[in-house]
């Protein structure tokens, strides 16, 4: 497990993991509702929603602040997401579609009905509503992640919006806790930089993986004044040599978003449609 920070400043560096302050963005279009669901969705944590920001990310820090201090024994950077509560807002608030643009991302996964898709480190459940609408009610999408109470609640969130599709599950820093050969597709969103043993991990993620499953891992481009300091960003290079020395076959995905970049890598030793 990663060590621990200071509360403070464990939320000062947070502030820059799902982006830099965004004043005047539109609001988004909410994500969808239930599986399956053809109609519009709407977010189950409206702005305002969570409380409890005396210990989680605080409004108004720019991207220039430097978190400092972390501790790179393994390449991951330490970091914890502990109260849900603390990132609600942070992680759920309208601005966020305007740059995630999360229907392109589910896109780029491919057609996914009916399939098995793992929200590796989802921690409050951002893709959810979109995952759980894109498989459908004969597809199973598993939320995973670290945190106890990010687990929880991403539980209720599921009931709350009627997200029957979705099992949110807690791993370990090194285990994606999955089944041999379960999964269809692996969403690593804004996570594989936290991870300690990147190769190893992403050698677990691998067995994971059905024959012609993939893997999908966001993270931001070392330039974007979004996410974590540009000294624990990784770029897309590191991250599909960390695949690669998985055995996995790895490629820059052509997902075009304004502030990441999409590797994906499947367990073939050739590029391939994922199917
Ligand atoms: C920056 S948040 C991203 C949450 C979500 N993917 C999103 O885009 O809104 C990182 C999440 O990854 C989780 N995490 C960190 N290391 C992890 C690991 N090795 N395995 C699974 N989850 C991890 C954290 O607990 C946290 O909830």
């Amino acid at each position: 497990m990663p060590s621990r920070l200071h509360p403070v400043h464990a939320a000062l560096s947070a502030l820059l993991l799902i982006g830099s302050p965004v004043a005047a963005e539109p609001p988004p279009a909410p994500p969808a509702q239930g599986a399956g669901a053809k109609t519009s969705p709407k977010p189950a944590d409206p702005p305002g929603h969570a409380g409890g920001h005396g210990k989680g990310p605080a409004a108004g820090h720019g991207p220039a602040v430097e978190t400092g201090g972390h501790h790179h024994a393994h390449g991951g950077m330490p970091h914890r997401f502990e109260k849900a509560a603390d990132w609600v807002q942070r992680f759920e608030g309208p601005e966020r579609e305007a740059w995630q643009k999360p229907a392109q991302i589910v896109a780029a996964l491919g057609d996914i009905t009916g399939k098995t898709v793992v929200d590796l480190g989802a921690g409050t459940g951002y893709f959810l509503p979109y995952l759980s609408r894109a498989v459908g009610d004969k597809g199973k999408v598993l939320a995973v992640d670290i945190e106890a109470d990010m687990v929880r609640h991403m539980k209720e969130r599921a009931v709350r919006e009627g997200l029957k599709n979705v099992e949110a599950r807690q791993s370990t820093a090194d285990d994606p806790a999955l089944e041999p050969s379960s999964a269809d597709r692996v969403l690593i969103v804004d996570v594989w930089h936290h991870v300690p043993q990147r190769p190893a991990f992403a050698k677990k993620l691998a067995a994971a993986l059905r024959p012609l499953g993939a893997l999908f891992i966001v993270d931001f481009k070392l330039d974007s004044p979004r996410g974590p300091p540009r000294k624990h960003k990784l770029g897309p290079e590191q991250i599909m040599a960390d695949l690669k020395a998985a055995g996995l076959f790895a490629e820059l995905a052509k997902v075009d978003l304004p502030d990441q970049y999409v590797v994906t890598a499947r367990i073939a030793t050739k590029p391939a449609s994922p199917q």
